[in-house]
């Protein structure tokens, strides 16, 4: 038995990969492209395990894919691969629709043709994890209820609307074709291995660097945190036990302003590590242009995964938030090879 993981080298999917091979005996294949975002030192750990193996390639590339499912038996596929960034959908869409819609599209076929193949315990046991965001649904305004399962889709960055239709493929693939599929929303992620393109490693990197810290538009945009590990457990349990064809919203029923995010890790880095000069991390704070189509207010009621597969996040914002500081404080030679480059020029030569 071994699954297939795609994207385990960016911040989820490294995460996701690191927590499996503790907390499990099965093997791994972890299929990247390694984009900008995908950092194989975020695994490097792993190197020499006879259970880990790494492929340098993109999730369209379906021969590979083929291949791969063939050669190691996989019993399932967990898609974390995608363009993520809200920022740069919006000044680049492009890429987003190549990987994130063809992408998932090509994997699917791989994925149909091999579980074609698979006959009694192995076709029947076969999964297809889709990993997807809460964006798909659009935005809420402050009194609305958390989004559900049953809410629309109503994406509005080109980001939220490649995963809207990554989504509405998997699921088709279920009704049309029958693949044993299951897709999770989930809400923001935090914790550690996150690109600093991202909100709380940005503030994290820009707050310690002496550097501005940019805030949207008014700051009161409201995301739900929940710390990575958390997610990765989640995932595992949906694959153990979820049921095919449906999917389930995950969330920490963390809900924050963006002010307030900023304001909570400035005060943590005050206590752990006080700016030289005296002065509050706070002062670096700086409201800039809000993002185009910035959306309000996201929210997850994670009641489906709760009652039916009993799983709840274990951290809270606090304690999460807590143990996110420090592992950046830990290790400032990671953000130093994510900023300077040194990662992408090891890489270059790497797989040249
Ligand atoms: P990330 O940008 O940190 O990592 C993406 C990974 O995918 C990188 O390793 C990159 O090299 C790889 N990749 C990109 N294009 C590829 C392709 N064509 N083929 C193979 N690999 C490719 O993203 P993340 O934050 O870890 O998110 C992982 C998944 O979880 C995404 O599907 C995202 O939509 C979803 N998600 C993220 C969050 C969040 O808060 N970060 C929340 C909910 C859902
Ligand atoms: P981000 O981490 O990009 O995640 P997403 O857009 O997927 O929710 O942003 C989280 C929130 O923080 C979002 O409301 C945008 C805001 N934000 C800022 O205010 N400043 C920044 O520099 C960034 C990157 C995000």
């Amino acid at each position: 038995m071994t699954i297939l993981v795609t994207g385990g080298c960016g911040f989820i999917g490294s995460n996701f990969v690191l927590d499996w091979m503790a907390a499990s005996d099965e093997p791994v294949v972890n299929l990247d492209k390694l984009t900008y975002a995908g950092n194989p030192a975020n695994l490097r750990g792993l190197e020499g395990s006879n259970r880990y193996s790494f492929v340098h390639a993109g999730i369209e590339d379906g021969e590979t894919v083929g291949v791969l499912l063939r050669e190691h038996g996989v019993r399932a596929i967990v898609n974390f691969a995608a363009e993520s960034h809200v920022d740069r959908s919006i000044s680049g869409p492009e890429a987003f629709i190549q990987t994130n819609v063809v992408g998932t599209l090509r994997l699917l076929e791989a994925a149909k043709g091999y579980w074609a193949e698979l006959g009694g315990a192995a076709r029947d046991g076969f999964r297809f994890l889709h990993v997807s965001t809460d964006e798909v649904y659009g935005t809420l305004g402050p009194d609305e209820a958390p989004f559900t399962e049953e809410t629309p889709f109503k994406p509005n960055s080109p980001y939220a609307a490649s995963k809207a239709s990554s989504d509405h493929l998997v699921r088709s693939y279920r009704e049309t074709y029958g693949l044993p599929v299951l897709t999770t929303n989930c809400s923001n992620n935090y914790g550690p291995l996150h690109f600093p393109e991202k909100l709380i490693p940005l503030i994290i990197h820009n707050a310690l660097a002496g550097k501005d810290l940019p805030i949207y538009g008014d700051g009161q945009q409201v995301r739900d945190w929940l710390y990575v590990g958390d997610h990765c457990s989640a995932i595992r349990r949906v694959l153990e036990a979820g049921t095919p064809g449906e999917t389930y919203n995950v969330g920490g029923n963390t809900e924050k302003q963006n002010i307030d995010v900023v304001r909570t890790i400035c005060a943590m880095l005050d206590a752990a590590r006080p700016r030289p000069d005296g002065n509050a991390y706070a002062a670096q704070i700086a409201f800039v242009k809000d993002r185009p189509g910035h959306d309000r207010r996201y929210a997850i009621d994670a009641g489906k995964i709760r009652r039916d597969l009993g799983w709840a996040p274990k951290e809270t914002f606090e304690s999460g938030m807590a143990k996110t500081v420090r592992w950046y404080l830990d290790n400032p030679a990671w953000f130093e090879s994510v900023t300077s480059g040194a990662y992408r020029d090891w890489v270059a030569k790497h797989y040249a």
